[in-house]
Protein backbone atom coordinates (compact mmCIF):
# COMPACT_ATOMS: atom_id res chain seq x y z
CA UNK A 1 0.00 0.00 0.00
CA UNK A 2 1.54 3.18 -0.68
CA UNK A 3 1.57 5.70 2.03
CA UNK A 4 0.30 9.31 1.44
CA UNK A 5 3.63 10.89 0.62
CA UNK A 6 5.03 8.78 -1.93
CA UNK A 7 1.54 9.50 -3.85
CA UNK A 8 1.77 13.14 -3.06
CA UNK A 9 5.46 12.95 -4.58
CA UNK A 10 4.37 10.62 -7.83
CA UNK A 11 1.82 13.47 -8.88
CA UNK A 12 4.47 16.20 -8.20
CA UNK A 13 6.30 13.90 -10.81
CA UNK A 14 3.34 13.49 -12.79
CA UNK A 15 1.79 17.52 -13.29
CA UNK A 16 5.89 18.46 -13.84
CA UNK A 17 6.44 15.97 -16.95
CA UNK A 18 3.09 17.43 -18.35
CA UNK A 19 4.24 20.79 -17.58
CA UNK A 20 7.31 20.50 -18.96
CA UNK A 21 6.02 18.50 -22.28
CA UNK A 22 3.16 21.35 -22.85
CA UNK A 23 6.21 23.64 -22.42
CA UNK A 24 8.08 21.88 -25.16
CA UNK A 25 5.36 21.54 -27.67
CA UNK A 26 4.43 25.41 -27.22
CA UNK A 27 7.75 26.19 -28.27
CA UNK A 28 7.56 27.62 -32.30
CA UNK A 29 10.36 26.20 -34.36
CA UNK A 30 12.31 28.97 -35.18
CA UNK A 31 12.82 28.41 -39.22
CA UNK A 32 14.94 29.80 -42.13
CA UNK A 33 12.74 29.24 -45.03
CA UNK A 34 14.60 28.46 -48.13
CA UNK A 35 12.57 28.06 -51.24
CA UNK A 36 12.77 27.95 -55.19
CA UNK A 37 9.62 30.58 -54.67
CA UNK A 38 7.14 31.44 -57.48
CA UNK A 39 3.36 33.09 -56.85
CA UNK A 40 0.58 30.86 -57.44
CA UNK A 41 0.03 28.47 -58.31
CA UNK A 42 3.45 27.28 -57.26
CA UNK A 43 3.63 24.91 -54.43
CA UNK A 44 5.83 27.16 -52.70
CA UNK A 45 3.43 29.82 -52.79
CA UNK A 46 0.91 27.73 -50.88
CA UNK A 47 3.80 26.19 -48.63
CA UNK A 48 4.69 29.31 -47.65
CA UNK A 49 1.13 31.03 -46.81
CA UNK A 50 0.66 27.62 -44.67
CA UNK A 51 3.61 28.48 -43.03
CA UNK A 52 2.36 32.12 -42.25
CA UNK A 53 -0.66 31.26 -40.58
CA UNK A 54 1.20 28.64 -38.43
CA UNK A 55 2.30 29.64 -34.78
CA UNK A 56 3.98 26.50 -34.47
CA UNK A 57 6.64 28.05 -36.70
CA UNK A 58 8.38 31.19 -35.96
CA UNK A 59 10.33 32.56 -38.92
CA UNK A 60 13.75 34.06 -38.43
CA UNK A 61 13.42 34.91 -42.71
CA UNK A 62 13.37 33.42 -45.99
CA UNK A 63 15.76 32.80 -48.39
CA UNK A 64 15.44 32.54 -52.42
CA UNK A 65 17.54 29.95 -54.66
CA UNK A 66 17.19 29.16 -58.21
CA UNK A 67 14.77 26.46 -59.41
CA UNK A 68 11.07 26.31 -60.61
CA UNK A 69 12.14 29.89 -61.75
CA UNK A 70 14.87 32.29 -62.01
CA UNK A 71 16.40 33.79 -58.68
CA UNK A 72 15.41 37.16 -59.50
CA UNK A 73 11.44 36.06 -60.32
CA UNK A 74 11.17 33.97 -56.98
CA UNK A 75 12.69 36.73 -55.11
CA UNK A 76 10.34 39.43 -56.36
CA UNK A 77 7.29 37.06 -55.87
CA UNK A 78 8.22 36.08 -52.71
CA UNK A 79 8.82 40.00 -51.58
CA UNK A 80 5.09 40.47 -52.97
CA UNK A 81 3.58 37.98 -51.09
CA UNK A 82 4.83 38.52 -47.63
CA UNK A 83 3.22 42.52 -48.33
CA UNK A 84 0.00 40.77 -49.77
CA UNK A 85 0.39 38.74 -46.00
CA UNK A 86 1.09 42.09 -44.49
CA UNK A 87 4.25 40.21 -43.13
CA UNK A 88 6.84 42.73 -44.58
CA UNK A 89 8.70 42.59 -41.40
CA UNK A 90 9.63 38.87 -42.19
CA UNK A 91 13.70 39.52 -44.12
CA UNK A 92 14.31 38.07 -47.11
CA UNK A 93 17.81 36.94 -48.39
CA UNK A 94 18.37 35.95 -52.54
CA UNK A 95 21.02 33.41 -52.76
CA UNK A 96 22.28 31.65 -55.35
CA UNK A 97 21.50 32.13 -59.25
CA UNK A 98 22.85 29.09 -60.60
CA UNK A 99 23.44 25.39 -59.10
CA UNK A 100 26.74 24.75 -57.98
CA UNK A 101 27.84 22.90 -61.39
CA UNK A 102 24.85 21.55 -63.53
CA UNK A 103 25.00 23.30 -66.70
CA UNK A 104 21.30 23.86 -68.57
CA UNK A 105 21.22 21.59 -71.18
CA UNK A 106 18.35 21.82 -73.59
CA UNK A 107 16.70 19.02 -71.69
CA UNK A 108 16.60 21.84 -68.85
CA UNK A 109 15.60 24.46 -70.61
CA UNK A 110 12.32 22.25 -72.69
CA UNK A 111 11.05 20.04 -69.75
CA UNK A 112 10.60 22.10 -66.58
CA UNK A 113 11.76 25.26 -64.65
CA UNK A 114 13.84 28.34 -65.59
CA UNK A 115 16.07 28.54 -62.96
CA UNK A 116 19.03 29.14 -65.73
CA UNK A 117 16.58 31.91 -67.16
CA UNK A 118 18.99 35.27 -67.25
CA UNK A 119 15.45 37.32 -68.05
CA UNK A 120 14.30 40.17 -66.01
CA UNK A 121 11.53 38.82 -63.50
CA UNK A 122 7.39 39.75 -64.68
CA UNK A 123 5.26 41.22 -62.62
CA UNK A 124 3.94 39.73 -59.66
CA UNK A 125 0.05 40.30 -58.82
CA UNK A 126 -0.26 43.75 -58.22
CA UNK A 127 3.38 44.78 -59.08
CA UNK A 128 6.42 44.95 -57.97
CA UNK A 129 6.72 44.89 -54.27
CA UNK A 130 8.06 48.13 -52.27
CA UNK A 131 9.71 45.71 -49.73
CA UNK A 132 13.31 44.87 -51.13
CA UNK A 133 15.44 42.00 -50.66
CA UNK A 134 18.22 42.64 -47.52
CA UNK A 135 21.45 43.37 -48.57
CA UNK A 136 23.23 40.46 -47.29
CA UNK A 137 23.16 36.85 -49.32
CA UNK A 138 21.15 34.35 -48.26
CA UNK A 139 24.87 31.83 -47.45
CA UNK A 140 26.03 34.57 -45.48
CA UNK A 141 22.70 34.83 -43.96
CA UNK A 142 22.31 30.97 -43.36
CA UNK A 143 25.80 30.93 -41.24
CA UNK A 144 25.50 33.71 -39.08
CA UNK A 145 22.20 32.65 -38.60
CA UNK A 146 23.13 29.41 -37.10
CA UNK A 147 25.91 30.44 -35.42
CA UNK A 148 23.42 33.11 -33.72
CA UNK A 149 21.14 30.21 -32.79
CA UNK A 150 23.79 26.85 -32.41
CA UNK A 151 21.36 23.87 -32.04
CA UNK A 152 17.80 25.89 -32.30
CA UNK A 153 17.24 26.77 -35.81
CA UNK A 154 15.56 24.36 -38.53
CA UNK A 155 15.79 25.13 -42.17
CA UNK A 156 13.01 24.35 -44.37
CA UNK A 157 14.25 23.91 -47.53
CA UNK A 158 11.73 23.48 -50.23
CA UNK A 159 13.68 23.76 -53.44
CA UNK A 160 17.35 22.83 -55.10
CA UNK A 161 19.79 22.75 -51.88
CA UNK A 162 22.38 25.32 -53.34
CA UNK A 163 22.36 27.57 -50.93
CA UNK A 164 22.63 25.21 -47.61
CA UNK A 165 25.29 23.47 -49.15
CA UNK A 166 27.36 26.65 -49.90
CA UNK A 167 26.70 27.28 -46.24
CA UNK A 168 27.96 24.48 -44.95
CA UNK A 169 30.77 24.60 -47.00
CA UNK A 170 31.45 28.32 -46.21
CA UNK A 171 31.62 27.28 -42.21
CA UNK A 172 33.50 24.34 -41.59
CA UNK A 173 31.94 23.03 -38.28
CA UNK A 174 28.23 24.63 -39.35
CA UNK A 175 26.20 21.38 -39.52
CA UNK A 176 26.77 20.47 -35.94
CA UNK A 177 25.19 23.40 -34.95
CA UNK A 178 21.45 22.87 -37.21
CA UNK A 179 18.83 22.02 -35.09
CA UNK A 180 17.43 19.66 -38.06
CA UNK A 181 16.75 20.18 -42.04
CA UNK A 182 12.98 19.34 -43.19
CA UNK A 183 13.66 18.79 -47.14
CA UNK A 184 11.49 18.60 -49.70
CA UNK A 185 13.17 16.52 -52.41
CA UNK A 186 14.17 13.20 -53.59
CA UNK A 187 12.45 9.88 -54.61
CA UNK A 188 13.27 6.82 -52.99
CA UNK A 189 13.00 3.76 -55.32
CA UNK A 190 13.21 1.11 -52.63
CA UNK A 191 9.72 2.38 -50.75
CA UNK A 192 6.33 2.96 -52.48
CA UNK A 193 6.01 5.57 -55.82
CA UNK A 194 9.92 6.43 -55.72
CA UNK A 195 9.92 7.32 -59.58
CA UNK A 196 11.90 10.74 -60.52
CA UNK A 197 9.70 13.71 -61.91
CA UNK A 198 12.35 15.00 -63.90
CA UNK A 199 14.40 11.98 -65.32
CA UNK A 200 13.12 8.49 -64.81
CA UNK A 201 15.17 8.30 -60.80
CA UNK A 202 15.82 12.06 -60.41
CA UNK A 203 13.33 14.48 -58.59
CA UNK A 204 13.54 18.04 -59.55
CA UNK A 205 15.33 19.40 -56.65
CA UNK A 206 17.98 17.01 -56.41
CA UNK A 207 17.95 17.28 -60.25
CA UNK A 208 18.70 20.98 -60.36
CA UNK A 209 21.46 20.49 -58.18
CA UNK A 210 23.20 16.87 -56.88
CA UNK A 211 26.52 17.95 -55.83
CA UNK A 212 24.20 20.61 -53.02
CA UNK A 213 22.36 17.69 -52.37
CA UNK A 214 24.65 15.22 -51.79
CA UNK A 215 26.60 17.86 -49.51
CA UNK A 216 23.44 18.33 -47.37
CA UNK A 217 22.54 14.75 -46.97
CA UNK A 218 26.27 13.87 -46.04
CA UNK A 219 26.20 16.53 -43.67
CA UNK A 220 25.17 14.75 -40.51
CA UNK A 221 22.13 17.57 -39.83
CA UNK A 222 19.08 15.80 -38.16
CA UNK A 223 17.24 15.50 -41.71
CA UNK A 224 13.35 15.03 -41.89
CA UNK A 225 13.38 13.94 -46.23
CA UNK A 226 9.98 14.63 -47.99
CA UNK A 227 10.52 12.90 -51.39
CA UNK A 228 8.09 11.93 -53.99
CA UNK A 229 7.37 8.96 -52.64
CA UNK A 230 4.96 11.02 -49.64
CA UNK A 231 3.93 13.74 -52.12
CA UNK A 232 2.26 11.36 -54.03
CA UNK A 233 -0.08 10.25 -51.67
CA UNK A 234 -1.54 13.63 -51.56
CA UNK A 235 -4.86 14.09 -54.41
CA UNK A 236 -5.52 17.85 -54.70
CA UNK A 237 -9.22 17.79 -56.70
CA UNK A 238 -11.01 20.45 -58.15
CA UNK A 239 -13.64 19.42 -54.69
CA UNK A 240 -10.50 20.77 -52.10
CA UNK A 241 -9.59 23.63 -54.49
CA UNK A 242 -13.44 24.77 -54.62
CA UNK A 243 -13.26 24.51 -50.87
CA UNK A 244 -10.00 26.31 -50.30
CA UNK A 245 -11.34 29.26 -52.17
CA UNK A 246 -14.46 29.46 -50.73
CA UNK A 247 -13.88 32.08 -47.75
CA UNK A 248 -12.70 35.47 -49.39
CA UNK A 249 -9.38 36.69 -48.05
CA UNK A 250 -6.27 37.98 -49.76
CA UNK A 251 -4.33 34.25 -49.74
CA UNK A 252 -7.92 33.06 -51.38
CA UNK A 253 -8.25 35.62 -53.42
CA UNK A 254 -4.87 35.39 -55.15
CA UNK A 255 -5.21 31.55 -54.95
CA UNK A 256 -8.36 31.72 -56.89
CA UNK A 257 -6.90 34.16 -59.41
CA UNK A 258 -4.21 33.06 -60.19
CA UNK A 259 -5.84 29.64 -60.66
CA UNK A 260 -4.44 25.48 -60.91
CA UNK A 261 -1.97 24.49 -63.45
CA UNK A 262 -3.28 20.81 -64.22
CA UNK A 263 -6.95 21.71 -63.72
CA UNK A 264 -8.77 20.35 -67.27
CA UNK A 265 -11.89 21.50 -67.56
CA UNK A 266 -12.40 18.32 -70.06
CA UNK A 267 -11.41 16.53 -66.81
CA UNK A 268 -12.96 17.88 -63.96
CA UNK A 269 -12.14 14.69 -61.45
CA UNK A 270 -7.97 15.76 -62.54
CA UNK A 271 -6.24 15.76 -59.63
CA UNK A 272 -2.82 17.36 -58.58
CA UNK A 273 -0.11 16.43 -56.47
CA UNK A 274 1.27 18.47 -53.11
CA UNK A 275 5.15 18.89 -52.51
CA UNK A 276 6.36 21.47 -50.37
CA UNK A 277 2.94 22.15 -48.43
CA UNK A 278 3.76 18.66 -47.26
CA UNK A 279 6.85 19.10 -46.11
CA UNK A 280 6.00 22.32 -44.15
CA UNK A 281 2.80 20.42 -42.56
CA UNK A 282 5.27 17.31 -41.25
CA UNK A 283 7.15 19.77 -39.16
CA UNK A 284 3.62 21.50 -37.90
CA UNK A 285 2.19 18.16 -37.31
CA UNK A 286 4.84 15.65 -37.52
CA UNK A 287 1.22 12.63 -37.17
CA UNK A 288 0.58 13.33 -40.65
CA UNK A 289 3.12 11.51 -42.34
CA UNK A 290 4.81 7.84 -41.26
CA UNK A 291 8.19 7.57 -41.96
CA UNK A 292 11.27 5.04 -42.50
CA UNK A 293 14.65 5.26 -41.06
CA UNK A 294 17.05 4.67 -44.19
CA UNK A 295 20.46 5.72 -45.42
CA UNK A 296 19.90 8.09 -48.53
CA UNK A 297 22.61 8.92 -50.89
CA UNK A 298 22.43 11.09 -53.85
CA UNK A 299 24.22 10.21 -57.79
CA UNK A 300 25.90 13.54 -58.35
CA UNK A 301 28.21 11.59 -61.07
CA UNK A 302 27.26 13.21 -65.32
CA UNK A 303 25.12 10.53 -66.55
CA UNK A 304 21.29 8.97 -66.77
CA UNK A 305 21.52 8.72 -62.68
CA UNK A 306 22.05 12.45 -62.39
CA UNK A 307 19.98 13.64 -59.41
CA UNK A 308 18.85 10.20 -58.54
CA UNK A 309 18.34 9.79 -54.31
CA UNK A 310 19.26 5.98 -53.11
CA UNK A 311 17.72 4.79 -50.02
CA UNK A 312 18.63 1.94 -48.31
CA UNK A 313 18.81 0.32 -44.73
CA UNK A 314 22.75 -0.68 -44.94
CA UNK A 315 25.49 1.26 -46.57
CA UNK A 316 26.37 -0.06 -50.36
CA UNK A 317 29.98 0.02 -52.55
CA UNK A 318 29.79 3.89 -53.32
CA UNK A 319 27.79 5.19 -50.43
CA UNK A 320 30.46 5.14 -48.13
CA UNK A 321 29.74 8.45 -45.91
CA UNK A 322 25.95 8.72 -46.58
CA UNK A 323 24.05 9.41 -43.63
CA UNK A 324 20.54 7.53 -41.73
CA UNK A 325 17.59 9.99 -41.88
CA UNK A 326 13.61 9.97 -41.70
CA UNK A 327 12.14 9.66 -45.06
CA UNK A 328 8.61 10.34 -45.43
CA UNK A 329 6.66 7.76 -47.19
CA UNK A 330 3.02 7.88 -45.61
CA UNK A 331 0.61 10.70 -45.56
CA UNK A 332 -2.97 11.36 -43.56
CA UNK A 333 -4.11 13.44 -46.98
CA UNK A 334 -7.43 13.84 -45.51
CA UNK A 335 -6.38 15.47 -42.27
CA UNK A 336 -3.38 16.93 -43.95
CA UNK A 337 -5.52 19.30 -46.50
CA UNK A 338 -8.57 19.92 -43.72
CA UNK A 339 -6.01 21.25 -42.14
CA UNK A 340 -4.33 23.00 -44.87
CA UNK A 341 -7.74 24.59 -45.30
CA UNK A 342 -8.65 25.63 -42.15
CA UNK A 343 -5.23 27.22 -41.61
CA UNK A 344 -4.79 29.26 -45.76
CA UNK A 345 -8.12 30.36 -45.86
CA UNK A 346 -8.57 32.35 -42.36
CA UNK A 347 -8.13 35.62 -42.54
CA UNK A 348 -4.64 36.82 -42.19
CA UNK A 349 -3.94 37.13 -38.53
CA UNK A 350 -2.38 40.21 -37.28
CA UNK A 351 1.84 39.68 -36.61
CA UNK A 352 2.42 38.05 -33.21
O1 LIG B 1 9.76 18.00 -57.31
C1 LIG B 1 8.96 18.92 -56.61
C2 LIG B 1 9.78 20.06 -56.10
O2 LIG B 1 10.37 20.75 -57.20
C3 LIG B 1 8.93 21.12 -55.37
O3 LIG B 1 9.73 21.73 -54.38
C4 LIG B 1 8.63 22.12 -56.45
O4 LIG B 1 8.40 23.41 -55.93
C5 LIG B 1 9.92 22.10 -57.22
O5 LIG B 1 10.85 22.93 -56.52
CA1 LIG C 1 9.92 24.16 -54.32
Amino acid sequence: MLDRNRLRSWAVIVVLALTLGAAARAEPHKIIFDTDFGICPQDDCYALMLALHSPELEFLGITTVAGNWSLEQGTADVLRLLEIAGREEIPVYAGADMPLMHEPSEYARTTYGSWWSDEAPTEPPGGFAEKQAEDAGAVEYIVDTIEAHPGEVTILAIGPLTNVAMALRHRPGLAGKVKQLVIMGGAVAALPDGAGNMTPGAEFNFWVDPEAAKIVLRSGIPIQLSPLNVSRKSSFSQEWFQRLVATETPFTRLIRERGRVGWDDADPDVVIHMYDQIAVASLIDPTLVTTTELYVDVDASPGIGYGTSYGFTRIWPGAEGAQKMQVQHELDWERFIEMFIERVAKPIPAHP
